[in-house]
């Protein structure tokens, strides 16, 4: 080994250090890293002459071997049982009662941290350790007298306390936390549980301070104070500790899922994380007498709510080129299930995001579904990468035209400048224009359009209304009745409505209600095409941005002439009858979220402008009704806040 090997080992060997002790991100295992150190100091002893004061060597006295102590636990610190399933809940029930007199079981919330044992001598706070094996954790004694809500001295306990809870991160804390270290250009935390975990395991106490960590407790050890498990919350608050916000004693199945069912509905407005409920037989006395199986106790059980998060591996990433030539890489995920549907993608936004979380193929991530539908990778599970994984980066030509790539005007996303020819974005123009949301083809999807764009059968939007019999059978699939379905449903869609068509033309910046302010204001087709750049003016929901947009779009000869084509073959936008002015909705503003199971969103909005109400895609103070369907996004929550008029889709039926 030469003097140059002995500097990059002791590199190396710092590189490992702070991956272990600062990150608590070690990339080697025990023996790996010990085999390493062996070589340095097997180096060292034949080279004493090069030896450097700074080398990991000369200050293997300070280094915790562990980090930790190691404490025995004097009672074993138990898991539980988890189920998902209500009927598990119901053998539990039935299991219990065949054991024991069972009258009633205590049901508390289930905290999403880092389990704890903490004990107090004589009133003071004495240890605290973490669960380890069960029987053998670590002593975190220093870390959490910087908890603030853990009292350090309690006035009436008795000599020996001995307490199981759970040490968490709540929301406020971890959203500081991350965006500090976002700042600092640092990992962030993929989850509060992460977070609380990663920070008890600081070796400076000091640096635990500044994590605002929390702790609520849940058990008591060897007590003399309590009869039952629903005493406990009282004697614990009566200390001053912090014990279970919320609990209910159940009398049988029925009360323990109307509890269950209670905690999942509010669980997005708890301040910190549950996963959700634990079911204990409430007689304390009787614990012992139910046992134990395993490391599990039989007389607790706890009902979780689906797993948010999950992790997969990117399997490739690929290019999506939108209708306007933003390029979004997309992650081709192996396949896996979360929250009760199986995911396969992932958006990756852009460029940056992508270079921000250092994101490869071949990357072992971890996924969350958060407010909205969409998935999305919280986490690099770094310690799992191959050591071949390159950096992934964007390429610099359009993948379907071959032309280059520019930034977007704001710097973030990558464009295909090329809209007019960009064989891609002629295609996401085409199907736009054909679905649900817009001119609403029926049996004219994704697949069709493909084949029809790439047979040269539809080029431009006016092209579908020269389809016939003829061009449609030479399309795989196509037979007598589907083709004349077919054309049955492009035939429809000449008459679609104004505003249907000005939103189909897949006009940059205009969305649903802009179409539609436009198409009432107009009034029809004519009149829109003549509009020019002062007349988008003072249009509500019209800014600078769309204003140039619309002029552009209609200053350009090219669309001027696919409006005549489209004239032509017999497009004749439907004008509708100014909306009504004595509905209940008239004049009234309106958001919609979640899935309705009778009408589409488009259909839905529709009807309320057909009755001179109006459509908003944000909730603010000026919403009169949110109207919800299932599975509401994060408007819900907003409307909530604000108090806004809520509608359930048979109220808003109703109302209609
Ligand atoms: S009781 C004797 N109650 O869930 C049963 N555990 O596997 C011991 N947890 O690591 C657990 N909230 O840290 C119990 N209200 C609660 C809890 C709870 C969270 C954690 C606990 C343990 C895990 C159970």
């Amino acid at each position: 080994m030469s003097y140059k090997d002995y500097l990059k080992l002791i590199d190396d060997i710092r590189y490992h250090d702070r991956l272990y002790y600062v990150l608590h991100k070690p990339i080697l295992n025990d023996e790996a890293y010990d085999a390493l150190f062996q070589k340095l100091l097997e180096v060292e002893k034949e080279h004493p002459e090069w030896v450097v004061s700074s080398s990991p060597s000369q200050r293997i006295g300070e280094l915790p071997s562990k980090g930790f102590a190691e404490v025995k636990h004097g009672s074993a610190m138990l898991s539980i049982a988890n189920t998902y399933s209500q009927e598990e809940i119901t053998d539990f029930w039935g299991r219990m009662q065949k054991v024991a007199p069972v009258d009633a079981v205590f049901a508390e919330l289930k905290m999403d941290g880092i389990a704890v044992s903490v004990t107090y001598k004589e009133g003071s706070f004495f240890q605290a350790a973490t669960r380890g094996d069960g029987i053998h954790g670590d002593d975190i004694t220093a870390n959490c007298s910087m908890i603030a809500s853990l009292p350090l001295k309690i006035v009436g306990a008795p000599p020996l306390l001995v307490l199981r809870g759970e040490v968490y991160m709540p929301h406020d804390s971890f959203k500081a936390l991350n965006h500090e270290r976002e700042l600092a250009g640092e990992d962030i935390f993929a989850n509060p549980r992460n977070a609380a975990a990663g920070s008890l395991k600081l070796l400076s106490p000091l640096l635990v301070a500044n994590r605002h960590l929390a702790v609520i407790f849940y058990g008591l050890i060897e007590n003399k104070a309590v009869d039952y498990q629903h005493e406990v919350p009282e004697y614990l608050a009566s200390l001053g500790l912090p014990a279970m916000p919320d609990y209910k004693l159940c009398k049988n199945v029925e009360d323990i899922m109307a509890f269950a069912e209670k905690v999942h509905k509010q669980r997005a407005q708890l301040p910190f994380d549950i996963d959700g409920i634990v079911i204990k037989v409430d007689r304390l006395s009787l614990h012992d007498e139910i046992g134990y199986t395993g490391r599990c106790p039989r007389f607790a059980i706890a009902y979780k709510f689906q797993a948010a998060s999950a992790e997969t591996i990117i399997k490739a990433i690929t290019l999506q080129i939108g209708r306007t030539g933003v390029i979004t890489p997309v992650a081709e995920l192996e396949p896996v299930l979360l929250a009760g549907s199986t995911i396969a993608r992932a958006t990756l936004h852009n460029e940056e995001e992508i270079a921000r979380k250092d994101m490869r193929v071949g990357d072992y991530v971890l996924i969350q579904k958060g407010g909205d539908v969409i998935p999305k990778i919280v986490e690099v599970i770094k310690e799992k990468r191959s050591v071949n994984s390159l950096a992934w980066k964007m390429v610099l030509h359009c993948p379907s035209c071959g032309e280059l790539l520019l930034k977007d005007e704001e710097g973030v996303a990558v464009r295909c400048p090329n809209s007019k020819k960009c064989p891609a974005q002629q295609l996401e123009r085409l199907s736009f224009f054909v679905s649900k949301d817009a001119m609403d083809i029926e049996n004219l999807g994704v697949k069709v359009m493909e084949q029809l764009f790439l047979k040269g059968l539809v080029k431009h939007f006016s092209d579908i209304y020269t389809l016939d019999r003829e061009k449609l059978s030479t399309l795989s699939g196509f037979k007598e009745k589907s083709i004349l379905n077919l054309l049955a449903a492009i035939e429809k869609s000449r008459k679609a409505s104004l505003s249907r068509l000005i939103l189909a033309l897949g006009i940059r910046h205009v969305g649903a209600s802009t179409a539609a302010e436009l198409a009432s204001l107009t009034g029809s087709l004519e009149a829109f095409r003549k509009m020019q750049k002062e007349d988008f003016r003072g249009i509500e929901g019209v800014g600078e941005v769309v204003a140039h947009s619309l002029a552009s779009f209609l200053n350009d000869p090219d669309n001027q002439a696919e409006l005549d084509l489209l004239i032509i073959n017999g497009v004749e936008p439907l004008q509708k009858a100014p909306a009504r002015t004595d509905h209940l909705f008239s004049g009234k503003s309106f958001v919609l979220t979640g899935a309705m199971e009778r009408y589409s969103r488009s259909e839905a909005s529709e009807l309320i402008e057909d009755r001179g109400g109006r459509v908003g895609d944000s909730v603010s103070k000026k919403t009169d009704y949110l109207v919800v369907g299932t599975e509401p996004g994060s408007k819900f929550a907003k409307a909530q806040k604000l108090r806004i008029r809520i509608l359930t889709e048979p109220e808003f039926l109703q109302l209609l």
